[in-house]
């Protein structure tokens, strides 16, 4: 039986291609090894002899251009999520002022390249709502299906732990099998299913919300 990345890659030949361009090609299973206070991550190459290194580290306001472009191609082309309109510079910026020490956003580097993030934002601005966070992860197109979602949600939920959250919330588009897989392989439970919240791309789309206890 095929799984979920393997099914995903029937339409992803294009990527795949670039990514080949690259002269590299992942297997699937990450090697993840962990250096000071930073994950270091290893793709597992086949092709090549010597590992190719992704670090994660504390985002910087210097990332926040990467991160813009990485989530504008998924609201253009994607109902992953529900914005409709590409968010600017500023309101980027804005995003990042608004993530203070307990509400972490962190970035996937290879060779000095932002190809991922993740966040920790509040669940719901109101005050009895603080320990509880909703999660974000969204990669560079061109790096799905490689461990990488599975690096970034680890470490936040590691963050979130440590911070001190009591629970971490997914709400997803119910049609997002990645996202849906990579929550389900950390132990979120589907809790809610809502019909038809969005309109997005000329159709009705259904949220589902994930949850994990800490
Ligand atoms: C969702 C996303 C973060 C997943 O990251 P990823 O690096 O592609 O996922 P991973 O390679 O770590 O795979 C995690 C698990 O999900 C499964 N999976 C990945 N893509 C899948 C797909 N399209 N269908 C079914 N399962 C899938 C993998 O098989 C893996 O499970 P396994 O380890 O038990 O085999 C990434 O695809 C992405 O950025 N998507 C667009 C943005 C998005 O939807 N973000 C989530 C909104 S919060």
């Amino acid at each position: 039986m095929k799984s979920g990345c393997e099914n995903a890659g029937r339409g992803m030949r294009s990527q795949e291609l670039k990514v080949a361009m690259h002269a590299v090609t992942f297997t699937k299973r990450p090697i993840v090894r962990f250096r000071h206070s930073s994950f270091r991550f290893f793709f597992n190459q086949s092709h090549v002899s010597c590992p190719m290194p992704v670090t994660t580290r504390p985002a910087t306001a210097a990332d926040l251009d990467a991160i813009n472009a990485i989530y504008n191609h998924y609201v253009e082309h994607s109902t992953c999520t529900y914005q409709t309109v590409p968010s600017t510079t500023q309101e980027r910026r804005d995003w990042f002022d608004a993530h203070g020490t307990e509400h972490p956003i962190i970035v996937a580097e290879e060779n000095g390249q932002i190809i991922g993030w993740g966040s920790l934002s509040r669940f719901h601005p109101r005050q009895a709502y603080c320990h509880s966070v909703e999660d974000s992860v969204y990669l560079h197109h061109e790096y799905q299906c490689k461990g990488l979602g599975t690096l970034l949600l680890g470490e936040l939920l590691e963050l979130a732990k440590k911070i001190g959250h009591h629970t971490v919330l997914g709400g997803i588009d119910a049609d997002q099998q990645a996202s849906i897989a990579l929550h389900a392989k950390f132990g979120f439970i589907k809790v809610s299913h809502l019909k038809e919240v969005g309109h997005k791309h000329g159709r009705w789309l259904d949220v589902i919300w994930m949850q994990k206890m800490l």
